[in-house]
């Protein structure tokens, strides 16, 4: 396997459209990206895949948008205004700002080499906050959602008495979030704006013990299922030190980025904590009436937290390789799920001329009605090839003279290079048959 660096992901994502730093013609801005022609429909195809898994796959989960903005007291009650905060400290040289958990306070400047030259820690805040109206007080300050899963908790009631859905359930969402993060290295990994999956699991205090786990391995089957390495991925439990302020108990998934093991995604017991706090500050009774068991109850919540713009960078990472190939030629390739590849099917004429060019493009138009589809016909067939592999695309389909003659044509497979003749009326039955018996290499 290649040795994956962040620079050479960046590099392809820069080169092939699939990740862009955020107004980029002015200089760039930290921790903001743009999602060009091949991530959007990455990243649309991840999410598609969880809310699949999540919602059609799993019973008596339901799904919500709820708005970004919420009314200020959510995040009161919530105790993000509070606690949600990172240590800070300046460096009075340079101007540099470090979050002083993550480097040594009595060690120079890693920016300016400056001695002794950091401000005492204080805590800053990771929400961001705007102005609601006309009028720019303090009584109109409102923020910018930093996780999905408040809106869930805020709507619980509304979707118990609107969906006839019963104890345990689950509510899921996406959407996005965002945290004034003090440090943003490491591409999209941690971003000031980015996109979260989230899932809030209700259920009758006590049983939690049961469902904490349950959702624990569901979550890392999800990854298998994706076509992850599993030797990429590991838990870490949380410690005391390490845990929210809202946690009973947490694990991470944690995933081998290029720059080491990082958090990919949270599985949290959350308990009672936060639709209690909605009760107390909203005043309104969050409780769940068992209709069985006459039994009321405020439900106990087991949370599963993915960030979907991490998940990128995950398949990304996991999906590059570099393979030299006989003659000492080198090939990049990502080696995507066909699920989550941008372009599922390439269609490439071998020439353009005697009626190739557009058999082709008839069949490309016929298989784009069950395949994100793309055409090209220009520059040598291996090179055509190679163009596809570094994107990721799983099948390239050939059309040359004997097309012309028979109906077949030419698939050949990513992975494995391998190149097989189909009838093309077989042809799109083939590629989904291939797809549901996808195995990563
Ligand atoms: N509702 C719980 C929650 O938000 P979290 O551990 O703070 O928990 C969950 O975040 C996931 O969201 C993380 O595992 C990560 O994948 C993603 N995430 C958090 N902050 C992020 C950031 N600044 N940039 C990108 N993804 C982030």
């Amino acid at each position: 396997m290649a040795d994956v660096t962040m620079d050479k992901i960046v590099s392809l994502c820069k080169r092939r459209g699939f990740i862009f730093q955020s107004s980029e013609i002015y200089g760039g801005l930290n921790g903001a990206y743009d999602y060009g022609p091949l991530g959007v429909q990455l990243k649309n195809n991840i999410r598609d895949f969880w809310w699949k898994e999540m919602t059609q796959l799993h019973d008596d989960i339901v799904g919500l948008d709820a708005s970004i903005l919420m009314h200020p007291r959510v995040w009161e009650a919530s105790g993000h205004v509070s606690n949600f905060t990172d240590p800070m400290v300046d460096c009075k040289q340079c101007k540099s700002r470090f979050r002083a958990d993550q480097i040594d306070l009595s060690a120079p400047c890693p920016v300016c080499g400056a001695k002794d030259s950091f401000t005492e820690p204080r805590n800053f805040n990771l929400m961001f906050a705007t102005h609601i109206g006309a009028n720019a007080d303090a009584a109109s300050t409102i923020y910018l959602r930093p996780e999905t899963a408040q809106g869930i908790y805020v709507d619980f009631k509304n979707v118990v008495s609107s969906s006839r859905v019963k104890i345990p359930f689950g509510i899921a969402q996406i959407g996005k979030s965002f945290r004034n993060e003090i440090t943003t290295k490491n591409f999209i990994f941690r971003s000031c704006e980015f996109e979260q999956m989230e899932m809030q699991w209700f259920c009758k205090p006590g049983t939690d013990e049961y469902w904490f786990p349950y959702w624990r391995e569901q979550r890392m089957a999800f990854y298998h299922k994706m076509g992850i390495h599993p030797e990429h991925l590991r838990w870490h439990q949380h410690g005391p030190d390490e845990l929210a302020f809202y946690a009973k108990d947490a694990y991470d998934i944690q995933f081998l980025f290029p720059m080491g093991w990082q958090e990919l995604e949270g599985v949290h017991s959350r308990t009672d904590y936060d639709l209690t706090q909605h009760q107390t500050f909203s005043g309104k009774d969050m409780s769940y009436l068992d209709q069985e068991t006459n039994e009321r109850y405020i439900p106990y919540v087991v949370e599963t937290s993915a960030g979907l713009t991490r998940n990128v960078l995950m398949a990304l990472s996991d999906a590059y390789d570099e393979q030299e190939l006989e003659g000492g030629d080198v090939r990049t390739v990502l080696h995507f799920h066909p699920e989550i590849a941008p372009i599922t099917v390439a269609v490439l004429p071998l020439v353009k001329k005697d009626g190739i060019g557009e058999y082709a493009d008839k069949l490309e138009h016929k298989l784009r009605e069950d395949f994100a589809t793309f055409y090209d016909q220009s520059g040598a067939i291996g090179r055509r090839y190679r163009r596809m592999d570094e994107i990721g695309t799983p099948y390239c389909v050939t059309v040359d003279y004997d097309t012309l003659k028979d109906d077949t044509v030419t698939l050949r497979f990513r992975d494995s290079m391998e190149q097989v003749r189909v009838s093309v009326s077989e042809l799109a039955a083939r590629i989904k048959q291939e797809n549901k018996a996808y195995k990563r290499i």
